[in-house]
């Protein structure tokens, strides 16, 4: 049964949705108060990059079934379903920033006069759907008020970047929370082909993806439990790689014993420089701010935050003690998005350890493959192709694990260097090859012996010596055939 639904805010969250909405047979208004956004968007050219989206969008486009107005009042009269998609930014004392919510909920409640679904799809603190809620309700025109003109669902999202419009069509999970049946009735038919597994080109071997129904605030609750125990996993993880330093263990075969009993699994336990990202540190914050407004203290997730920033600060304490000063050093970083596969660096930990190198008198060179830009005052130079730079490096850092950094040509990359360190601060190389090429390698809650020929092919094999100083170098760089 295909509904006629307005989708508020074209931000990360509202274009993915609307344009997936859309193809599944909706008709959707998208609401969009920045105007050049929406001739952007018009011309179907989606404002994110994310897989698959700018094709949707072009479908629905194309199909009529999306449409774009800058005019709430408009949208909401003529569909049945809102979902509010605006963003909550991160305000200075850690709490969500909810002005844009607030002027969205007054819009919808001056503007509804027939029943409405009101469905809150941004991330927002725990009770924000009552809050709503009554705000909706104080700007129903007096005629409306004594009317059941509409009901509340949360229905959180669970998309990462860089596979949202797979995370969407074909969620682990559907997640819908109000009081009133009838509400989560019609929130299930809209949802049913993604729950019935049978949407056109995304169906998938697997049986029918589970449909949670339950009340507001558990729905609020789910989304941020989920982000944050994914962050306290990561977390976890990189405290063991840190006792791994200690003891000569190896974190990676660690988590991956860990792993492999079910009750733990494999994912998010990757151990690195720290997670980021426009959602988990916002997400953990609010989460700690609504546990202190009812005088509780959230201890584990003010652990899961300490060790991300000790993490963060793994590079330079380490470049520290190798180089003995930073002053003057030239540090090559290695990747600045937040993770592979976008050009997001907000609350990037690659971003942050580069910066830390800066503060603390590096001279940092980085390459991304997508990022281009950095804000003015940043001191990190970017550069194009990180095999062809004008100066002798002292250490190459690798901060963000793009596929393409598995293949750089490290005997060319080696050759740019005058120092040979090579912190790899995602544990994504094979550290003989690494070593193979007259780099130190050194890596997060790994030995040093990893670099070790046995994990080499057998036609690779650098002569390795010296373990004298708990390192191992390559002594040259000749490979048998
Ligand atoms: C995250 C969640 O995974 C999504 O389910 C959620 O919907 C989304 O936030 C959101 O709230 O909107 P995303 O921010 O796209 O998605 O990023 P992730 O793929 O979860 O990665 C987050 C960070 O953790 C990255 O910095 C990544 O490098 C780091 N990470 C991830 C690790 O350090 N180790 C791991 O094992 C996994």
């Amino acid at each position: 049964m295909a509904s006629d639904i307005a989708v508020i805010g074209s931000g990360y969250v509202g274009t993915v949705v609307a344009s997936s909405l859309a193809h599944l047979g909706n008709q959707v208004t998208v609401v969009e108060t920045n105007l050049e956004k929406l001739v952007e968007l018009r011309s179907g050219r989606s404002p994110i990059y994310e897989p698959g989206l700018e094709e949707l969008l072009k479908a629905g486009i194309v199909s009529s079934r999306l449409t774009f107005t800058s005019d709430l009042a408009q949208a909401i009269r003529q569909s049945s379903v809102t979902f509010i998609c605006v963003g909550t930014p991160r305000g200075p004392d850690g709490r969500s920033d909810m002005s844009a919510m607030r002027d969205v909920a007054q819009g919808i409640g001056e503007a509804l006069d027939a029943y409405h679904v009101v469905v809150t799809k941004s991330t927002v603190p725990v009770g924000t759907s009552g809050w709503v809620r009554s705000i909706i309700e104080d700007a129903l025109k007096p005629e409306s008020r004594s009317r059941d003109l509409f009901d509340m669902v949360s229905n959180p999202e669970f998309l990462r970047e860089g596979n949202a419009v797979i995370d969407f069509l074909q969620p682990d999970r559907v997640v819908l929370g109000s009081e009133e049946e009838r509400a989560l009735d019609l929130l299930t038919e809209i949802y049913r082909p993604i729950i019935e597994n049978r949407v056109p080109g995304y169906t998938r071997m697997a049986p029918d993806v589970p449909l949670l129904r339950t009340r507001l605030a558990t729905a609020e609750l789910a989304k941020y439990a989920s982000n944050a125990f994914l962050t306290v996993k990561i977390s976890f993880a990189n405290e063991m790689a840190r006792l791994c330093d200690f003891v000569g263990a190896d974190v990676m075969e660690v988590t991956k014993a860990m792993g492999l009993d079910v009750r733990i699994g494999p994912h998010f336990l990757s151990a690195g420089i720290g997670w980021g990202g426009s959602c988990f540190g916002k997400d953990v914050a609010s989460l700690m701010a609504t546990a202190q407004d009812y005088g509780y203290r959230a201890h584990l997730l003010e652990a899961s935050v300490a060790i991300n920033e000790v993490q963060r600060s793994l590079v330079f304490d380490r470049l520290l003690s190798e180089l003995k000063t930073l002053s003057g050093r030239r540090v090559l970083v290695l990747g600045l998005a937040f993770k592979p596969g976008t050009d997001d660096i907000r609350d990037s930990s690659a971003l942050e350890v580069a910066r830390r190198l800066v503060r603390g008198g590096a001279i940092v060179t980085a390459h991304d493959p997508m990022v281009s830009d950095l804000p003015e005052d940043d001191a990190i130079r970017l550069v194009g192709d990180p095999l062809a730079l004008d100066q002798p490096i002292d250490a190459v850092v690798l901060a963000t694990e793009w596929p393409e950094y598995k293949n750089l040509d490290l005997v060319a990359l080696r050759r740019q260097c005058r120092g040979d360190i090579f912190f790899d601060g995602r544990n994504a190389m094979v550290p003989a090859q690494v070593a193979a090429a007259g780099f130190r390698y050194l890596g997060v809650g790994r030995p040093d012996e990893q670099a070790s020929v046995g994990s080499l092919p057998a036609h690779s094999l650098p002569t390795v010596v010296a373990r004298a100083t708990g390192t191992v170098r390559a002594t040259h760089l000749d490979v048998p055939a």
